[in-house]
């Protein structure tokens, strides 16, 4: 089976090629897997715009959709074949009319394309920033429609959980990764979503505690921004925070661990967030200036108050619901203190911590291909395929 999987998400252009064979053991491949990352456009504006982020996908979807197949081996040579029928082309010209820039590229690339080998084409349907989903799932429902693939709709989340699955640099594995063990508690940290999810199997998922209002990612970039550093702020803090802990500096006051007492496994970064403002607000007060030093070390006692949280509820999840493994997943858990702190921990109850390959801690589409390859399709031309923006595991 071969598997076309899109994602659009927040603010990559993803799309992955998977294929599965054997009949017991299964054995996955990747065939291809392309990302466009919009990054550099929006650190020009400190963070993520909806309707940017969606126009970008517009336009580079479907160059990366080119590639995706050239890398794969599935691009015949491009010649001009028979027009679609205008009666077609009115029909997806209704169907991306919101997305114009697509729209036109579509409508002449298209057509030259002989259809490949694909089984089903999977693609993010939620959650996340719905104007950008559209552009992945409209996209998905024309190239269904004119190749007659089945559709399977795919959580985010469900991709995070399972990318800890995926081998760094390997094109071919199987679902039997060293120390992976169900149940398996997954701490699911990006810029939208602080959730721990309990994995009873693929395809059963909990959610038993989530933030109840900015996500750890979110903090990070906020905290990054007041202290004006660039976007996304998670990696220069840690990168500031890493460099304190390496030269042996400490910070000469803390930060609360908000909600770490509350008897849940529920989580609140908002007012940490305020209590560094508040730290930057008395220190422009008393005339101290905010020196490299000095934001190393706001940034070490950031960086211990959210992990440490994170961590300590996270355990006690694992105690909780008996379980045999823990996993990481989102653009958070490329953190290196969280990766440290959190294997230590797991350690402690004899399980392991496992953590993506890097490159798949932010987002990507191999891990939406495998969810997809797990997931149930629709019916073609499905109308009920919308985006939804929070939509739960
Ligand atoms: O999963 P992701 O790529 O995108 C979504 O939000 O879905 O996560 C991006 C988030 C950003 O908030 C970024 O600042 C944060 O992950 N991040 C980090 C690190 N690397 C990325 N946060 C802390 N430490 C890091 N090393
Ligand atoms: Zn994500």
């Amino acid at each position: 089976m071969k598997i076309l999987a899109i994602e659009t998400s927040c603010d990559e252009t993803a799309i992955a090629i998977l294929s599965v064979k054997g009949l017991l053991k299964k054995k996955f491949s990747v065939e291809a897997h392309q990302v466009a990352s919009q990054i550099e456009l929006h650190r020009k504006y400190g963070g993520v715009f909806p309707m940017m982020a969606k126009r970008e996908h517009s336009r580079n979807i479907i160059p990366l959709f080119l590639e995706t197949l050239t890398e794969a081996g599935l691009l015949g040579s491009l010649v001009s074949k028979s027009p679609w029928k205008l009666n077609f082309q009115v029909k997806i010209t209704k169907m991306l009319e919101r997305e114009p820039e697509m729209l036109v590229q579509f409508l002449e690339e298209i057509p030259k394309i002989d259809r490949p080998n694909i089984d089903r084409i999977a693609v993010t349907v939620g959650p996340g920033l719905e104007p950008a989903l559209w552009v992945g799932i409209n996209f998905a429902k024309a190239l269904s429609l004119a190749w007659k693939i089945p559709l399977v709709p795919v959580n985010h989340m469900e991709g995070h959980v399972l990318s800890v699955l995926i081998p760094k640099n390997e094109k071919e594995f199987t679902l039997t990764k060293g120390s992976f063990r169900l149940p398996a508690l997954s701490l699911l940290v990006s810029g939208g979503h602080t959730e721990i999810v309990l994995m009873k199997k693929i395809g059963a998922y909990a959610v038993v505690g989530q933030t109840r209002d900015d996500a750890a990612g979110e903090a990070f970039d906020k905290v990054a921004r007041m202290m004006e550093l660039p976007y996304p702020g998670g990696p220069e803090i840690s990168r500031l925070a890493e460099h304190a802990r390496s030269t042996g500096v400490t910070a000469s006051f803390a930060f609360p661990r908000p909600m770490l007492g509350s008897g849940d496994f529920d989580f609140s970064f908002s007012g940490l967030k305020t209590s560094v403002l508040y730290h930057l607000r008395d220190m422009k007060k008393s005339g101290e200036e905010l020196t490299e030093n000095a934001k190393g070390e706001i940034a070490l006692a950031f960086e211990d108050a959210v992990i440490d949280v994170l961590v300590k509820k996270t355990m006690a999840a694992a105690k909780k619901y008996g379980a045999k493994s823990i996993i990481a997943g989102g653009g958070v858990s490329a953190n290196k203190h969280l990766a440290e702190t959190l294997t230590a921990a797991a350690r402690q109850l004899d399980i392991a911590a496992i953590f993506p390959a890097k490159e798949l801690t932010t987002d990507n589409a191999i891990m939406i291909g495998l969810a997809g390859y797990f997931g149930t399709s629709v019916p073609l031309d499905s109308q009920k395929l919308t985006a939804r923006g929070t939509m739960p595991l």
